[in-house]
């Protein structure tokens, strides 16, 4: 694979200071991504998809397709997803998005840290027939990332037809640990979706739908209804995009082995992790590690998700299932230390005395809303101002209200500071490595430190049950210099 250079030069240099899940303290990228690596067309149309046996099923695509610069940075989908971008750290793409629907839409890229104008703000979307073209200089470290539209008011619906997938970002600091690549690193969006009887998907129809976000009745993983795949006796890596509109799931392991949780949102976690379950909540990204190799042929493994809440009276369901087949060829030691992380000192946040507190409720004739408020397109508060360059602590306080909220904030990953938890978080949330969407459970305040050093302009924060996204648990923000 051809890598990119580095190359410095002063005229038109994309300057990033100094910070980052990638870079240790003090280094400075002072770099410019000079050419594009390559350039890639992304457009969304109508199409019908053979979903359930039957009928086929009206949903909204993604298509892509390379058009300059190697095949290898585009994978095509199964079912109706997007294909996946596959990029490493330090290269430019160049992506030509070209609008065939009949509504307004626009692309946001999940966890990439990326100028205003490359970050799909609802404020960009562009009106059917026209077409956008994104810059994207890849600085963040590697890790799952995935694309999705933004536009407002519609992101849901998009979503829930079709419109997403996902962008894995690779890098030498992830080679260097030999982790199960090829067929043995396997890829699972995962979305529930509800149909009718002519296999015609079920969107929102109710008030209630919206406050409880919109869940299915399926569960459809990689666009498609088939969630069993075979296996060899040898360890795999498990990489996992909640790609639902409202569904928070617990996983574990059906034969009782723990959970090898090895990165999140932001890319590598500094140590594998065994839990005995993950929450995971919409919007997030997972990655595991698991070693058939101590299974007989003829074993089945199944990853399901357990109620939230312990004791209740939900029932468990299967996810996916693994059925071993093969004998294994290759072996694998189980890594220990992944990455280094730098924990963001509270001290390094220009409001460690007084944390910028947004409280997480629902609203009469509103919906889910961040401090009472629904979303206002460039209606700025003082509070939703950062100076660029600075360090913030903020609070997601969820402590009188009743479900899973998961906060998504655009730019750099974030850590999550501390978790003054509710009833039911502690025990079940793990908040390690680097996020961009973090699970505010109920009665939770989770306070997260984010480092704003990369880039002015407006972005957004909101929860990414995509229902209250829309009505309309979201707001921007200013990083201003
Ligand atoms: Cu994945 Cu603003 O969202
Ligand atoms: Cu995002
Ligand atoms: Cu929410």
């Amino acid at each position: 694979m051809k890598r990119r250079q580095f190359i410095k030069t002063t005229a038109g240099a994309a300057t990033i200071l100094s910070y980052s899940p990638f870079l240790k303290a003090n280094e400075t990228i002072d770099k410019v991504f000079q050419t594009f690596d390559a350039e890639i067309n992304l457009t969304a149309s109508p199409m019908e998809v053979s979903l359930l046996p039957g009928n086929k099923t009206n949903m909204l695509c993604l298509n892509g397709s390379v058009v300059k610069g190697d095949s290898h940075f585009l994978k095509s989908s199964q079912g109706y997803l997007g294909p996946s971008f596959e990029v490493r750290r330090g290269e430019r793409i160049k992506v030509n998005f070209k609008n065939n629907l009949s509504e307004a839409s626009i692309i946001h890229w999940h966890g990439l840290d990326l100028p205003e104008a490359q970050d799909g703000h609802p404020s960009y979307a562009i009106e059917p027939n026209e077409s956008y073209t994104y810059d994207l200089e890849i600085h963040n470290r590697a890790g799952l990332y995935w694309y999705h539209p933004h536009p407002h008011g519609r992101t849901g619906y998009q979503v829930y037809h079709g419109m997403a997938g996902l962008f894995v970002v690779r890098d030498n600091e992830e080679d260097k640990l030999n982790l199960p690549a090829q067929e043995n690193e396997l890829f699972f969006v995962l979305q529930d979706r509800h149909f009718d009887e002519n296999n015609q998907l079920i969107y929102v129809q109710s008030g209630h739908d919206i406050m409880m976000g919109k869940v299915g009745d399926k569960l459809l993983v990689n666009g498609s209804l088939d969630r069993e795949r075979k296996v060899a006796k040898e360890a795999y890596r498990l990489r996992f995009l909640n790609g639902g509109n409202a569904l928070t799931y617990r996983l574990q392991w059906s034969d009782g082995k723990p959970v090898k949780l090895i990165g999140t949102d932001g890319g590598l976690l500094e140590e594998l992790t065994d839990r005995d379950s993950v929450l995971f909540s919409p919007g997030e990204r997972i990655d595991l590690l698991v070693d058939f190799s101590d299974k007989n042929i003829g074993d089945e493994v199944e990853l399901q998700s357990i109620p939230l809440v312990d004791n209740s009276s939900s029932q468990p369901f299967t996810v996916y299932k693994f059925k071993i087949t093969k004998e294994g060829v290759k072996n694998f030691d189980m890594p220990t230390q992944l990455s280094v992380i730098k924990k963001i000192e509270s001290n390094e946040a220009v409001n460690i005395d007084s944390p910028k507190v947004f409280k997480l409720a629902p609203k009469a004739g509103v919906g889910w809303t961040i401090d009472d408020l629904g979303y206002e397109m460039n209606n700025i508060r003082p509070k939703e101002r950062v100076k660029l360059g600075t360090t913030e602590i903020w609070e997601f306080d969820l402590t009188n209200a009743g479900m899973v909220h998961p906060m998504h904030i655009h730019g750099s990953q974030f850590q999550v500071l501390e978790r003054i938890p509710g009833p039911y978080s502690k025990d079940i949330v793990f908040d390690g490595g680097w996020k961009d969407t973090v699970a505010v459970l109920p009665g939770d305040r989770v306070r997260i430190i984010k480092r704003f050093h990369d880039f002015e302009g407006k972005f957004l924060f909101h929860c990414h049950i995509l229902e209250h996204e829309d009505h309309s648990m979201m707001r921007d923000f200013l990083v201003e210099k």
